[in-house]
């Protein structure tokens, strides 16, 4: 029997068609992200990395689900339309005609953390004894778990569903995975020997389990450990199954050589990339991709999503940066937000408050305070004083501010675009600029300083005299209320 499963004649079929009534969201549970990744793909990638022909069963929200597996696997896939949901064992009463290989793999799509080791110690067992069906069990002792029970007695084994079970759930520990390697000539025999369950519903394709027992047909069990074949029929379930893959990504970037000053808070995207000697603090999202150099600082809470951050790259905490790519030796943060596609070039510095959206900065140039930074392509080594707003936006259509090398923009300026400040030019502080300023020239734009001597002390008199009048004032109607309410005392 050949030991590699992929040079054998075997095909999977993925059950995906289900309703996920249990999620009670109106949505297919496939399409549910666990760290980044749709449900459903987890299942199907295990599957093609053993380059094992993939068959999948779809219906409900199909078009939903195949988009999604279409988008990831290209080849070896192909799709199979259950129009009524009537279970797992209709399921498969539905792919018949596409049977083709001595052996036939199913797998519940809804098993996200399930390996490659499973399926190939599966087939292994399989292929070394008669058996005409082997399938994964686990343990577990949990009675409310609704997972279908192994009952084993004499020489009878059988898979009872959870709530069909008369008796004690405690005392039935083993647990169906759902994953099954049966012989194409045994499902062709029997599949058309399913009843229709308990409540006329739903065909099981657990059944087959007691038809090949009842015909003295041979039945192998490979257990398991219960949090590779978790199945997720809810949000609680969902959550449990994404805590498992957080963990285990946090723990291979750990072994990767990037230190987690608090993991338990941290969340991380199955396709992030960081790279050695980084540190991750407590509460940060790294999500879609994010791509982390090394040696880089992500502070505290920070958010970064389909980004990419260059080696040596400080980020001070409650940095957001979205969509956007920040280079080498750059220090970002605290509070700043980096979206819209922007680029930050080696050696920038943007500092807190600062939110630069759809723009550049050049290598050295820094924003350190209490800015927007909108539409705005900045050069090298250029500066933005604090309080510096690009008016980007009229109502109607986005204008361009161009600031080249080596300007200096003063505190609290206002750009109005389109606006080109050259090379070397400088603004002065609490500026509107609306005309480009030339190179080495200085821009002042706001009124006139006029110094009136002493007539500070001509206000703060007339001050004072006009609130010793009013306090006088009020200080009389006070009395007066006073007297009249005496007088009501009287009465
Ligand atoms: C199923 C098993 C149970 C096992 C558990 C493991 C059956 C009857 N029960 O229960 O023994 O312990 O998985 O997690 O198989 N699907 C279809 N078409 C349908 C119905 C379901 O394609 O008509 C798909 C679903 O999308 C899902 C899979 O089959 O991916 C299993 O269905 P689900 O409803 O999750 O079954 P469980 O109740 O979890
Ligand atoms: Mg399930």
């Amino acid at each position: 029997m050949p030991e590699d499963i992929k040079s054998v004649s075997i095909q999977a079929i993925v059950l995906a068609a289900g309703a996920s009534s249990r999620f009670k969201t109106d949505r297919t549970k496939m399409a549910e992200k666990i760290c980044g990744r749709e449900m459903i793909l987890y299942p199907t990638s295990i599957l093609a990395s053993l380059d094992i022909p993939i068959l999948m069963v779809v219906g409900y929200q199909k078009n939903l689900v195949e988009e999604i597996v279409a988008r990831e696997f290209k080849e070896n896939i192909s799709f199979i339309h259950q129009v009524e949901q009537r279970g797992t064992g209709h399921a498969i009463q539905c792919t018949r005609s596409a049977w083709k290989a001595d052996d036939i793999l199913i797998m519940n799509g809804d098993m996200p953390l399930v390996t490659t080791d499973i399926i190939q110690k599966l087939y292994k067992k399989h292929s070394t004894s008669d058996a005409v069906i082997s399938f994964v069990t686990a343990h577990h002792c949990d009675p409310n778990a609704m997972y279908g029970r192994v009952i084993q007695a004499d020489d009878n084994i059988q898979i009872i569903e959870a709530k069909e079970l008369d008796g004690n759930l405690e005392e039935h520990c083993c647990i169906n995975a759902g994953i099954y390697l049966l012989k194409r000539s045994f499902l062709e025999q029997f599949i058309d020997t399913l009843k229709v369950n308990k409540e006329g519903k739903e065909w099981y394709i657990t059944d087959l389990v007691k038809i090949a027992s009842d015909n003295k047909l041979k039945v192998e069990t490979l257990s398991a450990a219960y949090d590779r074949i978790r199945g997720v029929n809810d949000f609680k379930e969902l959550w449990a199954v994404e805590q498992i893959k957080k963990s285990e990504i946090i723990q291979y970037w750990m072994a990767q050589g990037v230190r987690f000053t608090i993991a338990h808070n941290v969340h991380i995207d199955w396709d992030v990339q960081i790279g050695k000697g980084s540190t991750i603090e407590s509460g940060v999202q790294l999500t879609e991709g994010a791509k982390i150099g090394f040696d880089v600082t992500v502070g505290a809470n920070s958010s970064l999503k389909n980004c990419s951050i260059g080696d040596r790259t400080s980020l001070r905490s409650h940095t957001v940066i979205h969509d956007s790519i920040v280079k080498n030796d750059c220090k970002i943060g605290p509070f700043s937000f980096i979206h819209g596609h922007s680029i930050l070039e080696n050696e920038s510095i943007v500092g807190s408050f600062v939110e630069i959206n759809r723009s550049s900065m050049g290598e050295r140039s820094k924003a350190r305070h209490n800015s927007y930074i909108g539409d705005t392509e900045v050069g090298k080594g250029a500066y933005l004083g604090a309080g510096l707003v690009t008016c980007n936006y009229d109502g109607f259509t986005k204008h361009k501010t161009t600031i080249k090398n080596n300007a200096f923009i003063g505190g609290n300026n206002t750009i109005v675009p389109p606006v080109t400040i050259h090379e070397y030019a400088m603004t002065a502080a609490g500026s509107t600029i609306t005309q480009d300023v030339p190179t080495n020239a200085f821009a002042i734009a706001r009124q006139h300083q006029i110094n009136k001597e002493g007539y500070a002390k001509t206000i703060r008199e007339r001050n004072e005299q006009q609130a010793q009048k009013k306090n006088s004032t009020l200080s009389s109607i006070f009395m007066g209320a006073t007297k009249i309410d005496q007088s009501h005392e009287q009465l």
